[in-house]
């Protein structure tokens, strides 16, 4: 018999991404030609949407755009995908989000976002949804306003709540009651360093600290690119396990932690094993960065992927 599919709603932002192509990042002060200039569907919320409808579950976006032409193309690709969009509204007086991405020639990038409608999420709307509908996973980050993360947070009935927080603006002290309410936070480096307001971590025992300093007593899952993966599990031990790097011949970085939430998300709902979970994901955002742009094709993902590299490297960086 087949199992019936796995339900994630995911509450984030959704933009419309202008990527330029360059070299080399800009310093400071600096001017550069691009080599290429695309438009493209994106924000972390969406991406993350996006790959775990890609992985097989049902999913559905809570959002909100504005009411013009970039909310056409940022739906549409939802709607491609798979994706349930009746919980993304659409506001007039607030333009759709969109950001600028600039990526250089070994895949690396910034990004500003300008969010726009995406933070008018009405956190009664999110509450409303969530207590009349069951979900396995409630996936949310920090690009929509954060009394909206708080109400999914407190409404996600019996779905497991993960928070990637990102960007990340203050420390802990600012979201002590959501992280009370999170059962598995997915930070990258500078976000966990911010979160715990302590520097970037660059070895084991720093980030060990960091994780300690939070306070947190779920799960702590800290990706490190080309590091991997360290997942902290509940408990009082907390030695995190350490998932490889996955190699592969990156064309761009970008919505790669997306890529990772989103089948972390996937298979959370799937079966529960975060650990399991974070391998599943960590070869996802791997093979996410050898295809251009944030939200990959669904059939890049049905691939066998690529092995895990052998060793993970001492430092972080
Ligand atoms: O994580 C990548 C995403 O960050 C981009 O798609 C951009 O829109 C910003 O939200």
């Amino acid at each position: 018999m087949t199992e019936p599919p796995s339900r994630v709603c995911v509450l984030g932002s959704v933009n419309v991404d202008t990527t330029y192509r360059v070299p080399q990042i800009p310093a400071l002060g600096e001017t550069v030609l691009a080599v290429q200039r695309t438009v493209a569907p994106g924000g972390k919320g969406a991406n993350q949407a996006v790959a775990a409808a890609n992985m097989g579950s049902r999913v559905t976006f809570i959002g909100c755009t504005g009411s013009d032409p970039e909310a056409e193309l940022a739906i549409a690709s939802l709607v491609r995908h798979d994706v349930d969009v009746s919980q993304l509204r659409a506001v007039t007086d607030a333009p759709t989000g969109t950001a600028v991405l600039i990526v250089d020639e070994r895949g690396e990038n910034v990004i500003v976002v300008d969010a726009g409608a995406n933070q008018r999420l009405d956190p009664a709307l999110v509450s409303a949804h969530l207590s009349s509908t069951s979900y396995d996973v409630v996936l949310a980050q920090l690009e929509i306003n954060l009394d909206a993360v708080v109400s999914a947070a407190t409404s996600r009935g019996s779905a497991a709540f993960i928070l990637n927080p990102a960007p990340m603006k203050a420390d802990h002290g600012t979201f002590r009651d959501l992280l009370a309410q999170t059962d598995v936070l997915v930070p990258n480096r500078p976000e966990l360093a911010r979160l715990a307001g302590r520097p970037l971590p660059t070895d084991q025992d720093a980030l060990d600290r960091c994780v300690g300093q939070l306070e947190f007593g779920g799960v702590v899952v800290v990706t490190l690119g080309s590091a991997g993966v360290a997942v902290y599990e509940r408990g009082p031990a907390r030695r995190p396990t350490l998932i490889e790097a996955v190699r592969v011949e990156s064309v761009d970085t970008t919505g790669a932690g997306d890529t990772f939430c989103g089948v972390l998300g996937h298979f959370m709902a799937q079966h529960g094993d975060v650990t399991r979970a974070a391998c599943q994901a960590n070869e996802m955002a791997a093979l996410s960065t050898t295809v251009y742009g944030a939200q990959v094709p669904a059939g890049l993902f049905t691939s066998s992927g690529p092995r895990p590299a052998s060793a993970a490297p001492d430092r972080l960086t």
